[in-house]
């Protein structure tokens, strides 16, 4: 598959069907994010797995929405601060930036192995944070369920025209 038609097949899935996800697929999708580019190669994350069912039943706590449940595995991508470049000029920290480059790129690598999965942020960060039992300079930035997709079917993507958000030479 070319990259356009992967990009535009890729979609927010949320629905799975129960076929468990084999162990060595998760790992293709990890590793897509391993090598995603960061400021300064700094690399400023980490991913934590949760597959085992006991685990992932009282996981579903951090986000409450039956689709979401469906999901027989998850990853959790967070962020290090400390780890993080901090631009010099504003000292602008850029770990959500690398981060999502790492989640676009598991995205990106679920599509294209079968899988589905979706970009979740609106989880209670909190209760992710105690669950997992994080310190304060490693932030959950991201929770991608991942699953077989229930449906065959791949939604039309509804994005603004190339007219509508580009502009040559000025502003
Ligand atoms: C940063 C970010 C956060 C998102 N958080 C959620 C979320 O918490 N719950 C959810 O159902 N979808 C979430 N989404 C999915 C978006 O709603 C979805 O990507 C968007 O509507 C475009 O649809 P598509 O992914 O199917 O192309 C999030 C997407 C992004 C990029």
């Amino acid at each position: 598959m070319n990259f356009i038609d992967l990009a535009k097949r890729r979609y927010s899935v949320r629905s799975y069907s129960d076929k468990p996800v084999s162990k060595d697929l998760i790992q293709q999708v990890l590793e897509a994010g391993r090598i995603a580019p960061s400021a300064v190669n700094f690399q400023p994350w980490e991913f934590v797995i949760i597959s085992e069912p006991e685990n992932a039943k009282a996981f579903q706590e951090v986000y409450h929405r039956d689709w979401f449940n469906q999901a027989p595995v998850y990853i959790v991508i967070c962020g290090d601060h400390n780890q993080a470049w901090h631009r010099q000029a504003d000292g602008k920290d850029h770990t959500d930036v690398d981060a999502s480059i790492a989640i676009d790129h598991m995205t990106l690598a679920a599509t294209d192995a079968g899988l589905g999965t979706c970009w979740v942020c609106n989880f209670d960060v909190e209760k992710c944070r105690e669950y997992l039992k994080l310190p304060d300079h490693i932030e959950p930035i991201a929770i991608l369920p991942l699953g077989y997709p229930a449906k065959d079917d791949i939604p039309e993507k509804k994005r603004k025209s190339l007219d509508d958000i580009c502009h040559w030479e000025k502003y």
